[in-house]
């Protein structure tokens, strides 16, 4: 097989990069985060590259042009991960750029533009809380106050790039408006079961769907769990559940939308304490912003009337918002163009999940091609997988892309 194999393998040596063996868990400036860097870095300048870290951690890598002075043509992914991660998530996306760059460069090839292959440092947001942080500050969305955001031990962003080698003073390097950079492509493991269920090993991208992430604070009142009769608690718990149900039941009855509380805790947190204030995050996604807008309005709503009948505090604060990004129409026509010419059928599907992708229209047109996702398409979980025939047709498939794309 031309790439799948090795792909695999290289895919099962990421994997190794990892705070919390057996688990995949690689968050962005950590240790793993560094030494997976380093690994991918190799990988570029074994394939004919420059490589190296930036300022803010990312790692990126050049396959310069014939002629100098090209235009540039972005592709990557990112290298973090959520925690008990599958292991192709973001890694998927820069070793299958660098398997083309590879392949171009054994035989003697240059383009008529320069490729630059990314590997963002962090997208999944685990942890700062800011999440895309390298694909923002490449669109020139890096907000400066991020430098203070803490992890959970208390460490500042802006120390732990300092401990990582990078420079928190150097983050306006990473912009690339303006830059003569032409398309950002981003190859990626589709993450849900579309293409599993239809057979397909490879997919057009038409747009990713937007989101909005809240922090949901709820105060009630803690007291003694044997002497305080029912109907007098303010047990901020059992309200913030009932807030969880209203997501829910909003999200579900209401197509197109999709709804998540997934992290939560709760204070002091003991078995004999009724609960005096519970905190817990709210995903909300759509490919329709007003929609999704108008969900996070009902929500804030709902989680206020809860609040009120329980006499508890909620305090609802958004801290990401994207919206939807549609995928430029000439390159999808010329991920089209390269499916077809492997004898595929073109499969077009939105993307439910975020990728560095949707902050790219700021920079330049931007497209994505999904890698058929096995499993029944699951993904953010262990269990998460990729066949060695399709890493090798997705991989093909780019190349095809890569090699036929005009400035
Ligand atoms: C990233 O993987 C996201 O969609 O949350
Ligand atoms: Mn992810
Ligand atoms: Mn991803």
């Amino acid at each position: 097989m031309r790439f799948g194999t090795e792909l695999l393998r290289q895919s099962d040596v990421l994997a190794q990069f990892t705070e919390d063996a057996p688990r995949v868990t690689r968050t962005y400036l950590s240790k793993q985060h560094r030494q997976a860097g380093e690994y991918l870095i190799g990988l570029m300048r074994a394939a004919g590259m420059s490589a190296d870290f930036d300022a803010l951690g990312n790692i990126v890598g050049r396959y310069e042009a014939a002629e100098p002075d090209a235009p540039v043509v972005m592709t990557g992914s990112h290298q973090d991960s959520v925690r008990n991660a599958g292991k192709y998530d973001g890694l998927f996306g820069i070793i299958t750029a660098i398997a083309c760059v590879k392949d171009l460069h054994e035989r003697d090839l240059r383009l008529p533009y320069t490729l630059e292959i990314v590997g963002f440092g962090d997208e999944e947001g685990v942890r700062f809380g800011a999440t895309l942080i390298g694909s923002k500050a490449m669109a020139g969305r890096f907000d400066p106050a991020w430098l203070d955001k803490t992890d959970d031990a208390g460490v500042t962003m802006r120390q732990a790039l300092a401990d990582f080698g990078g420079d928190p003073d150097r983050w306006r390097e990473v912009d690339r408006r303006g830059k003569n950079v032409i398309a950002y492509v981003e190859s990626h493991i589709e993450q849900g079961p579309v293409l599993l269920n239809e057979g397909l090993p490879v997919g057009v991208v038409t747009a990713i769907a937007g989101g909005t992430r809240l922090n949901a604070r709820v105060t009630g009142l803690a007291g003694h769990a044997g002497t305080v009769p029912m109907g007098a608690r303010q047990d901020a718990l059992a309200a913030a559940s009932e807030m969880v149900l209203f997501v829910e039941r909003h999200c579900e009855t209401h197509a197109g939308l999709v709804g998540t509380v997934g992290k939560m805790s709760v204070q002091p947190g003991a078995i004999n304490v009724i609960p005096q204030e519970v905190l817990f995050t709210i995903d909300v996604r759509s490919g329709d912003d007003a929609l999704r807008r108008a969900a996070v309005t009902a929500i804030r709503a709902g989680c206020a009337e809860i609040a009120r009948r329980r006499r508890v505090a909620v305090d609802l604060a958004d801290f990401f918002t994207a919206d939807a990004a549609p995928c430029d129409a000439k390159l999808q026509d010329a991920f089209a163009q390269a499916i077809a010419a492997h004898g595929i059928p073109v499969r077009h599907l939105q993307s439910g999940a975020g990728h560095d992708a949707m902050e790219f229209p700021a920079v330049a047109p931007t497209a994505m091609l999904f890698v058929r996702c096995g499993n029944n398409g699951i993904s953010h979980h262990p269990d998460e997988t990729m066949t060695a025939e399709d890493a090798d047709i997705g991989t093909s498939v780019l190349l095809h892309f890569f090699e036929n794309y005009r400035p």
